[in-house]
């Protein structure tokens, strides 16, 4: 069995004891266990100045910011020489931490001409701790991240503070998953191939209905029993309203069940 480089898990939170921390280092376990070495990093202790967008654009070319940013440094240096990468964001107004956001940023700006990050397999991880909204629109910048980047990307995880003990299972799958790609990483050929692999990934071309219907599906299920059985009625009808063109009409039956569910949910 070939040995692929260390599995880096990256921690895109202020809090290194989080929620974000916790599904990472199930990534991370699940690719220890199919036999790859592996690496945390919290973020918090690394966090990237923003880019200056100086010219002339020389970093592109040197590989290197041409600010003094050890952080920085530290971090590409890290994402440069893993052999896979596992990337961790709280979902901070349906969208990715500042951190993470200027680490992007960059990498980008640096390394997005560089191609040598081309099959490089990686995974996104968002959790939406507060309300769920975000859970898919907080993981899109990771995936745009990736995608830009030639990444390999296997599927994202959403995460809601309702679906966690799930997806720390799922991330221990996930992350033994992308042990097995890094021992094989395989380059996109050009650029199509590349991005119809983006496009065939889950969730992330969900429309706002189908965004707020898992959302409220991850509720009614951590609900359980306290949730009225019309909750997951008014869902049903949702699905009936939206298959016949009535978004509107959905969203709004969505909302409501939503609204239930987070209540038995939360015990109001
Ligand atoms: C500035 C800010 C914005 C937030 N926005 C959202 C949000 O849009 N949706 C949500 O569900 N939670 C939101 N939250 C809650 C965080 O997602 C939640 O606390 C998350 O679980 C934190 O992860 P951590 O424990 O790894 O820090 C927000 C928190 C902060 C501080």
């Amino acid at each position: 069995m070939a040995e692929s480089g260390i599995v880096l898990g990256l921690v895109g939170s202020p809090h290194r004891d989080g929620r974000t921390n916790r599904i990472v280092s199930a990534a991370l376990e699940g690719a220890a266990s199919a036999g790859a070495r592996t690496e945390i990093v919290q973020m918090a202790d690394h966090v990237v100045e923003a880019c200056k967008d100086c010219l002339p654009w020389v970093c592109q070319n040197n590989l290197k910011c041409s600010y003094d940013d050890p952080a920085f440094e530290f971090l590409s240096d890290k994402i440069r020489s893993c052999g896979a990468l596992v990337m961790g964001t709280p979902v901070y107004w349906w969208d990715t931490s500042g951190m993470v956001r200027y680490l992007i940023l960059k990498m980008f700006r640096c390394f997005a001409r560089n191609g040598s990050l081309n099959g490089l397999p990686a995974m996104g991880i968002g959790v939406a701790g507060g309300t769920g909204n975000g859970l898919v629109t907080g993981l899109r910048p990771l995936y745009q991240f990736f995608q830009m980047m030639q990444m390999r990307a296997i599927e994202p995880l959403p995460v809601t503070r309702f679906n966690m003990d799930a997806a720390e299972r799922r991330a221990r799958e996930l992350g033994a998953l992308l042990a097995e790609q890094a021992r094989v990483p395989r380059p996109f050929d050009g650029v199509e191939d590349r991005l119809l692999w983006y496009d065939a990934l889950p969730y992330l071309s969900l429309d706002r209905v189908g965004e707020r219907t898992l959302l409220a599906n991850l509720v009614v299920s951590a609900a359980g029993d306290r949730a009225d059985p019309e909750v997951a009625r008014g869902l049903a009808a949702a699905n009936v309203l939206a298959a016949g063109g009535d978004s509107l009409g959905a969203m709004k039956e969505i909302t409501r069940a939503y609204d239930a569910a987070m209540k038995a949910f939360d015990g109001r």
